[in-house]
């Protein structure tokens, strides 16, 4: 599936004059607006019809990693093959690949769904924004029971080693060729790139070996259950920066730090169409490049409907609503990484001291949040960076 549609498209982009208009006739006025000013559309759109028709193909035959799941259930019997011991990376039945048939077997909730983050050795240190993030499924209200549908996706040994003998949680080590990510990897940085790609990948292959999966940043505090939030008409929900009341307003900024997809063949289709879309737009992130191709026709032709969620209940930094319907809240729109552990823990003592008001206090004069304070435009200090920059210290682990 490894189109050469990015360069392709490059080459193709300035000349592009009256062709890779097939779609126009099925854009309402708003896209055909878009469609006039962005030539890159129309390369979206050629690729796309590339990807859709391989999609296509590639549907028609069991794709390798059937093939592999089916292999693996043939060749091995499943009691001698526990998750201690091919998840265990210093015993000689390690297996990458069963160990994350075994994990997502082990922390998925009856309807296969898992909950999916992402460590690394710069997140291990006490008072790191690990904890705080399993802090808050403790003090969340009735949130405890989901820390073991919790899958914790390592990108280094030490991580990995800390998660299974330390934290005691469901752990996977994701290793990445040519990386090295027990160091940290500054935003925007060759290797970051590498890695929020293969995280990308790496979430399409749940998809494909039938999970359904949230997605959550660690620099996301789970304060009530979200799955009665989530909406029931969709495949594919994302988080917002910024939520402008309409669930399907592809103009809603995404954040793609929270996201709850359900594994169908339009989902797959979607990650790997994303995941291409990554050659046409190098060197920018899964996030930005979403906000590329979210109007693209293709998205409708797979027959997905992106839906954002509102940040009344997946909340952040950069939109914060009433502690009365949080369920989530990231520490997004924040720049730098102490700035960010010190705003958590007044997050996290907000929720404490609203959680100890009587109940009619809580209903009728509800506390509000006293975040951002570190966080925020101040973060940012003098010369406001172009959004981009937004998280320019973040390092990968919190991306992952
Ligand atoms: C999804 O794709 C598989 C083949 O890859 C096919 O057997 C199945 O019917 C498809 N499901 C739907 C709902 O289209
Ligand atoms: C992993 O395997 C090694 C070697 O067999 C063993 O010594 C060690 O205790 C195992 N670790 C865990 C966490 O099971
Ligand atoms: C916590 O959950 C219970 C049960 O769903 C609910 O009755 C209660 O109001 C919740 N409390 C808060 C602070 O949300
Ligand atoms: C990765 O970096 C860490 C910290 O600098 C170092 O200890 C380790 O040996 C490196 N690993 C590899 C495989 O290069």
């Amino acid at each position: 599936m490894d189109s050469d549609c990015g360069r392709k498209g490059r080459q193709l982009s300035p000349e592009l004059g009256g062709g890779g208009d097939y779609h126009y006739h099925h854009l309402n006025p708003n896209q055909r607006h878009l469609f006039f000013n962005h030539h890159l559309l129309k390369v979206v759109v050629m690729c796309a019809m590339v990807t859709l028709t391989s999609f296509m193909l590639y549907q028609a035959s069991e794709s390798p990693f059937q093939i592999l799941r089916r292999s693996i259930y043939s060749s091995f019997s499943f009691s001698s093959h526990a998750y201690h011991s091919v998840c265990n990376s210093s015993s000689r039945n390690y297996n990458e690949e069963l160990c994350l048939i075994r994990v997502l077997e082990k922390s998925a909730m009856a309807d296969k769904t898992v909950i999916i983050t992402a460590l690394n050795e710069a997140w291990i240190e006490p008072d790191s924004i690990f904890d705080l993030f399993l802090e808050s499924f403790k003090i969340g209200n009735q949130t405890n029971f989901l820390i073991k549908h919790l899958l914790v996706v390592t990108l280094d040994q030490k991580a990995f080693r800390h998660c299974q003998v330390v934290l005691k949680l469901n752990c996977y080590f994701l290793k990445t060729e040519g990386v090295n990510f027990s160091v940290e990897a500054h935003f925007m940085t060759q290797d970051y790139l590498k890695m929020m790609w293969r995280r990308m990948d790496f979430l399409r292959y749940v998809l494909e070996l039938g999970y359904n999966f949230v997605f959550t940043d660690a620099d996301i505090m789970w304060f009530r259950n979200p799955f009665p939030h989530f909406y029931s008409d969709t495949n594919f929900q994302i988080s917002c920066d910024r939520f402008w009341g309409n669930p399907i307003d592809l103009d809603n900024s995404p954040n793609g730090g929270f996201n709850y997809v359900k594994s169908t063949n339009q989902t797959i289709a979607f990650y790997k169409f994303w995941y291409e879309s990554r050659e046409l737009y190098p060197g920018i992130h899964d996030q930005d490049v979403l906000n590329m191709i979210k109007h693209s026709p293709v998205i409708k032709e797979i027959g997905l409907e992106i839906k954002f969620l509102d940040t009344a209940y997946f909340g952040g930094f950069c939109q914060p609503k009433e502690l009365d319907s949080v369920c989530t809240m990231h520490a997004n729109c924040c720049a730098g990484l102490d700035n960010k552990i010190h705003d958590i823990k007044i997050l996290l003592d907000d929720w404490r001291y609203y959680l100890s008001l009587p109940e009619d206090v809580r209903k009728n004069r509800p506390p509000s949040w006293s975040v951002p304070q570190s966080c925020g435009p101040a973060s940012f200090g003098q010369h406001t960076p172009r959004k981009k920059n937004v998280d320019a210290r973040k390092i990968l682990g919190n991306f992952l």
